[in-house]
């Protein structure tokens, strides 16, 4: 098969003629300040259906919506009044809200719910795509179901350069890890994946108290999985035992380990490969680096990945359910 074309997603011919493919049916990988999606138009079933293929996608697995304003998403989902406020304020944004599913988005999409997420992506070319298309874009992140998601077009290339019809290149996805999905549920805001936007964000500018996190109302929802964004590399999530003895017990005889830090806190010499996510500290820094510092460790042959936690504010949330879901077992 050939290789997809990789265009300049700053170029408006480039951003017209991906518009043109997502119109007849065709897929489109484009950056978004979270991850890269794989972009299809969204109320035609055949296109979507090759979204799934191309990603090997369960189709029990549903599809986020992407708009660009307030206006298209409210064509296509049914929001309760509580959610005018956090669109105004989080939109365009790394954040998505499941709405009441309305007829114009095919059930391939949503796996049948009777809800459907949506959400307004801030990247320019993102919205650029989605205006001059005219059309709501069905996108997951632009990797093979279960992988680490891609935060480069050359992610892309790589896995699905051969499924896909033209490859946008926006550069670096920005914040690095896919937006936070909240629902409005009529007893309070449940987050269903911790994400780019901050729960503490959502808390203060809101003046919400009572944020549920985690999907136990929902454990049916399929993009929840227990292992998900994976390297092929086993990767466990392991304190620092104590500075002085923080490497790692060898269990063979020249085992390669690599490590993935927040910042270097320990003696590094018994490790192959070392990746430092922020040297300052830095959760937002750490996010944005994250899976390119995942993909990186898994292309070096390494026995397994030591990660070191990282606290849980801020970013640090979504970075640690993405390490736990990647350390978890099949
Ligand atoms: O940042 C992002 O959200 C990226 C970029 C491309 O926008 N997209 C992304 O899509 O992460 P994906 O397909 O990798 O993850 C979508 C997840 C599903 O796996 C599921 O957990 C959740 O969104 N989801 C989709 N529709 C839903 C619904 N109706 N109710 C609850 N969760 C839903
Ligand atoms: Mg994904």
């Amino acid at each position: 098969m050939p290789q997809a074309r990789i265009a300049d997603a700053s170029d408006p011919e480039a951003i017209m003629e991906a518009a043109r493919i997502i119109r007849k049916g065709g897929l489109v990988a484009f950056p978004t300040e979270t991850v890269y999606g794989l972009g299809a138009a969204a109320a035609n079933e055949a296109a979507v259906a090759r979204i799934f293929e191309a990603k090997r996608r369960p189709r029990i697995d549903p599809l986020i919506v992407h708009v660009h304003d307030i206006e298209s998403a409210r064509r296509y989902g049914t929001f309760p009044d509580a959610a005018l406020p956090v669109m105004e304020r989080f939109w365009p944004g790394p954040l998505t809200l499941v709405a009441g599913k309305k007829n114009l988005i095919p059930d391939i999409v949503t796996a049948g719910l009777d809800t459907v997420a949506i959400r307004i992506p801030a990247h320019p070319a993102a919205l650029a795509l989605i205006r001059t298309a005219g059309i709501a874009i069905a996108a997951p992140s632009a990797n093979p179901f279960g992988y680490v998601s891609p935060t480069e077009a050359a992610h892309v290339a790589a896995q699905l350069g051969d499924a896909v019809d033209l490859i946008l290149d926006g550069g670096s996805s920005t914040i690095g890890v896919e937006s936070t999905i909240l629902s409005l549920e009529a007893s309070g805001p449940v987050i269903l994946r911790a994400g780019g936007t901050p729960v503490e964000d959502l808390q203060s500018v809101l003046g919400w108290t009572d944020v549920h996190i985690g999907s136990v109302l929902r454990p049916s929802v399929p993009g929840q999985m227990k292992r998900h964004y994976s390297t092929l590399t086993p990767l466990e999530i392991i304190e620092i035992p104590g500075r002085r003895d923080a490497a790692p017990r060898m269990e063979k005889q020249g085992e390669r380990i690599g490590l993935l830090t927040l910042s270097l806190m320990e003696d590094a010499s018994c490790y192959t490969a070392v990746e430092i996510l922020s040297p300052a500290g830095d959760l937002r820094e750490a996010a944005a680096g994250l899976f390119r510092a995942l993909r990186r460790l898994d292309t070096l042959a390494l026995d397994r990945i030591v990660a070191r936690p990282v606290s849980e504010k801020g970013l640090g949330l979504a970075i640690m359910d993405r390490l736990r879901r990647c350390a978890a077992g099949d």
